[in-house]
């Protein structure tokens, strides 16, 4: 930031994935409607100029919504981090991303000085008010660390809800001031089968999805929600209201069974 303080980013935003075309920017527009002032895209999803169109359409001033963007692995050699990163940001119609993110860690480690340097550079030049990373674990984190220096990389986006709670990931995210966005916060949905899930959803007059969106929060991280639905938008917002108590957080963390959804076989690391 121009005054040197790090602004918090909106604890519940836009999980974008899939919101392409017509309908994906007229979802957007809807979300920003609602009140949601966190959009998350990636240049692999083709709908960055979606975000800058439901910006644009929104009348609200840019300084209010903050946009993340993912450099996609194609893009992780050091010329093409900058200049993918430009394209980026003509195609969202601003000049500078909120926080722009690495979004998978390159199989060959040997490289990661490389584009994290390049990452940087970027953010120097004004092009990021923030950087971070994606699918990062711990021992990539630790390297990450080691080549930019402590206090850089802000956020970690990462898998999280109640069936995979990465707790070792998010504990040393924690002792290094990285913060953590849980990507697919209701498992995709299957949050609603859960019973345990829905019995405390159903004694706060909530949903599934409410539930495990606030225990995320109440857990101090930051989510990224996506929906077709309005409803569903709306109530995964308003999430961030309500409080789970004590013994609820309890019986929600022994959910944890390292149930993964995204691990894709050609570039997934190592995870923790
Ligand atoms: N960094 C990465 O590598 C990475 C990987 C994956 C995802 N992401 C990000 O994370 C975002 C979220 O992930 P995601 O969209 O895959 O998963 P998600 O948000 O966990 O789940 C979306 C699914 O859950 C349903 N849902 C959402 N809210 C609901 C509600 N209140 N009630 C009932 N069902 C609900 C949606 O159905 P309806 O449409 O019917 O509501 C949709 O099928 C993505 O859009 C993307 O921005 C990042």
């Amino acid at each position: 930031m121009e005054d040197g303080t790090r602004r918090p980013m909106p604890r519940i935003g836009l999980g974008t994935f899939g919101k392409s075309g017509d309908i994906g920017a007229a979802a957007m527009l809807a979300a920003l409607g609602l009140s949601y002032r966190r959009i998350d895209t990636a240049q692999g999803y083709g709908n960055e100029g979606n975000v800058g169109k439901a910006v644009r359409e929104s009348g609200l001033p840019r300084s209010e919504i903050h946009v993340t963007t993912k450099i996609g692995y194609e893009n992780l050699r050091p010329e093409r981090v900058a200049e993918s990163l430009e394209k980026s940001l003509q195609a969202l119609r601003t000049d500078y991303a909120d926080l722009v993110l690495i979004h998978w860690p390159h199989r060959d480690h040997e490289t990661m000085p490389n584009y994290l340097e390049a990452l940087r550079a970027a953010k120097d030049r004004g092009m990021a008010r923030e950087i971070g990373v994606s699918n990062f674990t711990v021992a990539l984190l630790k390297r990450s660390i080691e080549i930019l220096g402590p206090d850089v990389i802000f956020d970690n986006q990462v898998e999280v809800h109640p069936f995979l709670q990465n707790k070792a990931l998010r504990s040393f995210c924690a002792d290094n001031g990285i913060g953590v966005t849980g990507y697919m916060p209701v498992a995709g949905g299957a949050v609603a089968d859960d019973p345990t899930i829905r019995g405390i959803a159903t004694r706060h007059g909530a949903t599934p999805s409410q539930v495990a969106i606030a225990w995320a929060v109440q857990e101090g991280l930051s989510v990224i929600p996506s929906s077709r639905s309005r409803e569903h938008l709306a109530e995964n917002l308003a999430a961030g209201e309500l409080r789970l108590d004590p013994e609820e957080l309890l019986a929600i963390a022994a959910l944890d069974r390292g149930h993964r959804i995204i691990d894709p076989e050609t570039i997934a690391p190592d995870w923790d």
